[in-house]
């Protein structure tokens, strides 16, 4: 496996709220960041801009537009043009953008709970009733989408679904037969869909991403893709992300609920992603291997020493959605892990409806931390069987 990821860096004095929101003897394995650095040539081009010394305001990033283009005609095969860009600094921030510019008084947006927490705020801030269409599990705890569920929550308030795929907890990527039927039953009943499409660079063996607006030119029209280098390449503190909004009407709702609000990105953002785009794609494949074999050594070692822990494998993501309901706990599975063993999970309650009795681990980190969390766990555990 590659070195470079085994490599222990102190995040604590460094501004990091993993590391600094728990007292210093609880491992942090909760917010969704990595414990890596960036690739050495995006800390390369971080360091060259610094030493440049003169940080005025931002122009616009015409070459980070070519890249993006040249970047989703390559692995997508899917073909925008550079004023379908909008950068934004952030993809929470896109998407409540995204809720404001298509609502309208009494309008309703739908999630698919158990899912990312910000989700479930966005409808009130943008005046809208949140809609939950929850994703069902097969025997197994494979998660689905509930298609049926889906159409008879459409209604003619519904103005926005707010796709997430890769799926924030539960790692699935979705298929593009799933995206096909969603994306048909939007355009029927004209439900503008705005799709979430952060972690869509971290995809294990044997899945494939499909941006959904790449799938046909009438999706395309009705859709808003949020995209990123910050999950990917470890860089989500520098707030640079961006929408793709290929519909000319629906871009510009985007642009006028952007203004006075919130501008573009930054400058040190705009370097990172750029060089990340244009440079990080080999350190990318070694990464993915890296959590590939955490991913895996996490579910043996569940398998084998904590069996009342379920685990799913992700598809996609270094998140692990973990159902702890079977393991006799008499408290929430956040609050034991946290007391016992000192190890902060996220609380799977805070993503919904079907977070109960999970947590949310982040493997985004050393084998040696994933082995201590794993060894503190099991300890914890053990206490109650005794
Ligand atoms: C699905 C999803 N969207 C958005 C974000 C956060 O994006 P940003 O930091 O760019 O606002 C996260 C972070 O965990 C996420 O999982």
């Amino acid at each position: 496996m590659p070195k470079l990821f085994d490599r222990e860096i102190d995040r604590k004095k460094s501004d990091s709220i993993k590391w600094n929101l728990y007292d210093s003897d609880v491992l942090p394995m909760w917010v969704a960041d990595m414990d890596f650095a960036a690739p050495p040539t995006v800390i390369q081009a971080l360091k060259s801009r610094v030493e440049h010394g003169v940080f005025g305001y931002a122009g616009d990033p015409v070459e980070l537009r070519r890249v993006i283009i040249d970047r989703l005609a390559e692995k997508y095969g899917w073909s925008i043009k550079t004023e379908d860009i909008v950068f934004t600094p952030g993809v929470v921030v896109g998407f409540n953008i995204a809720a404001q510019a298509v609502s309208k008084p009494g309008g309703e947006l739908i999630i698919q709970p158990p899912v990312y927490p910000p989700f479930f705020k966005t409808g009130s801030y943008a005046e809208m009733v949140t809609v939950e269409n929850p994703l069902i599990q097969d025997g197994d705890g494979y998660y689905r989408i509930n298609f049926n569920d889906f159409e008879q929550k459409i209604t003619e308030k519904t103005c926005m679904f707010l796709l997430c795929n890769p799926h924030n907890p539960v790692g699935r990527v979705f298929k593009r037969e799933e995206l096909e039927r969603l994306a048909e039953i939007c355009l029927r009943h004209n439900v503008v869909i705005c799709s979430d499409e952060i972690h869509g660079d971290l995809i294990f063996k044997g899945h494939q991403h499909v941006p959904l607006a790449s799938i046909s030119p009438d999706i395309a029209n009705k859709t808003i893709t949020l995209m990123a280098p910050s999950k990917t390449f470890n860089i989500a503190g520098l707030d640079c992300s961006f929408a793709i909004i290929q519909n000319k009407e629906l871009r510009e709702q985007y642009l006028k609920a952007m203004k006075g609000i919130t501008g573009n990105t930054n400058m040190l953002g705009i370097t990172a992603a750029l060089a990340a785009y244009q440079t990080g794609d080999p350190w990318l494949e070694d990464l993915m291997m890296y959590l590939q074999d955490n991913r895996d050594y996490l579910k043996r070692t569940l398998d084998a020493d904590m069996p009342e822990i379920k685990m799913v494998l992700p598809e996609g993501t270094y998140l692990a959605w973990l159902d702890c309901r079977q393991a006799g706990l008499k408290e929430a599975p956040y609050d034991f892990f946290l007391k016992n063993a000192r190890v902060a999970f996220n609380n799977g309650d805070a993503f919904g409806s079907g977070g109960k009795g999970f947590v949310r681990m982040n493997f985004g980190c050393t084998r040696v931390t994933l082995n201590e969390a794993l060894n503190r766990m099991k300890l914890a555990l053990q206490k109650v069987k005794n």
